[in-house]
């Protein structure tokens, strides 16, 4: 089956040959075919007339804790009346997590998976962090497995009620990694003061490399810790929050492979000073963008919403977040099949209902995906 969408009147492929096209189509099957001007596109089995909207690559959402029960709206609200994010409802969820049946929280992560299709995102990565015991993060990973492939062992989330830290992480590196590490691709520590010290974070990465797993981490949202510079010495495909950077963290991201990952929804959300998106960029980092969703501190889906704030709030211009959105996203995962349209590249792809992709950040709060496509087939 191949399905044409034509009369497109953008159409960001993020592909450096292609670019940005106008009175465009282009081709898929499970993957992109074909993508030029609609005067020349070829015939197809079925055509979708997209009558002058904009299309974009589907939203990678590289940061996500959708294995959870329960929500913290008291907590949320204390906030905005002047409490401060410290990370401690961490616990509350967790309590919620292990006291859910496995249908629940799968019924969770399908609605949020869902929530997040309906507006776009056509690739998420799921984390575990929730049960912080063996048998609650191992189910959590088998139920994140489910629904995808970029799952993520976040055992080292913070250390639950009841056990030392330093022993907590020898059991994060040791019997909890046995039962998670088959079911995850990704290992990430929370590096932060009253989370993991940066000597624990670099015991729990390596435990994980050891296995196998990739690392990233959750590196400087609350403070500035040695996470980031831990992050460039492992390799890590991520370094995510970053929202408090020194120059030399700042000098250290440019030079590496690791990508920035800002989550401006975790800013809104605590009430937070933005992360400087346009330093890092100056400098010639990799920055993506993705939700954080999660009980505590972000608890949204859209990332266009998240686009919108990194435009109004990060100084990136509308193009460089949707960049970071989709291809930042795709980098941050290690994903060269999306992200972008480019021939061969998975047809996860959005209609907008709008003429040109700034409309994402310049009409903030609209649903503008008229019809997503995940890998090829409209959802
Ligand atoms: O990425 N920072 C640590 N973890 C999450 C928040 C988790 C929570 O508050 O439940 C985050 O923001
Ligand atoms: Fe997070």
């Amino acid at each position: 089956m191949s399905l044409l969408i034509t009369n497109i009147g953008e159409l960001t492929t993020h592909d450096p040959e292609l670019g940005t096209l106008h009175d465009a189509a282009i081709v898929v099957g499970d993957t992109v075919r074909w993508a030029g001007p609609a005067a020349k596109a070829p015939d197809a089995d079925r055509v979708i007339d997209a009558r002058g909207a904009a299309v974009i690559p589907g939203f990678v959402d590289s940061h996500a804790h959708l294995v959870f029960a329960g929500d913290r709206a008291p907590e949320f609200a204390a906030r905005m009346a002047g409490e401060p994010y410290t990370g401690g409802g961490i616990r509350t969820t967790m309590a919620a997590t292990r006291a859910a049946s496995d249908e629940t929280l799968r019924a969770n992560v399908e609605r949020l998976v869902q929530e997040s299709l309906r507006q776009g995102t056509t690739t998420m990565e799921i984390k575990s962090g929730y049960g912080l015991n063996v048998p609650d993060e191992a189910r959590s990973l088998r139920i994140a497995a489910e629904f995808t492939t970029e799952t993520t062992y976040l055992g080292a989330h913070v250390t639950p009620p009841g056990i030392e830290p330093d022993d907590y992480v020898r059991l994060v590196t040791g019997e909890m990694l046995d039962h998670c590490a088959a079911h995850a691709k990704w290992v990430d520590v929370f590096c932060e003061r009253g989370a993991f010290d940066v000597d624990q974070a670099r015991a729990v990465l390596t435990a994980g490399i050891a296995r196998g797993l990739q690392p990233r981490i959750h590196a400087n949202q609350l403070t500035e810790g040695g996470g980031i510079r831990l992050a460039v010495e492992l390799g890590c495909a991520s370094a995510d929050h970053c929202t408090h950077l020194s120059a030399s963290d700042v000098d250290a991201l440019a030079g590496s492979d690791t990508v920035a990952t800002l989550l401006p929804g975790a800013e809104f959300s605590t009430r937070s000073p933005y992360p400087d998106a346009r330093t890092l960029l100056d400098a010639g980092a990799t920055v993506a963008l993705a939700t954080d969703c999660n009980p505590g501190s972000s608890y949204t889906s859209s990332m266009s919403f998240c686009l919108a704030l990194a435009v109004r709030e990060m100084r990136m211009t509308p193009a460089e977040a949707l960049w970071a959105a989709t291809a930042g996203g795709a980098r941050a995962l290690r994903r060269p099949d999306i992200g972008h349209l480019g021939v061969g590249a998975r047809a996860d792809l959005v209609i907008l209902d709008a003429p040109s992709a700034v409309h994402l950040a310049y009409r903030p709060g609209v649903p503008l995906a008229h019809t997503v496509l995940h890998k090829g087939v409209p959802q």
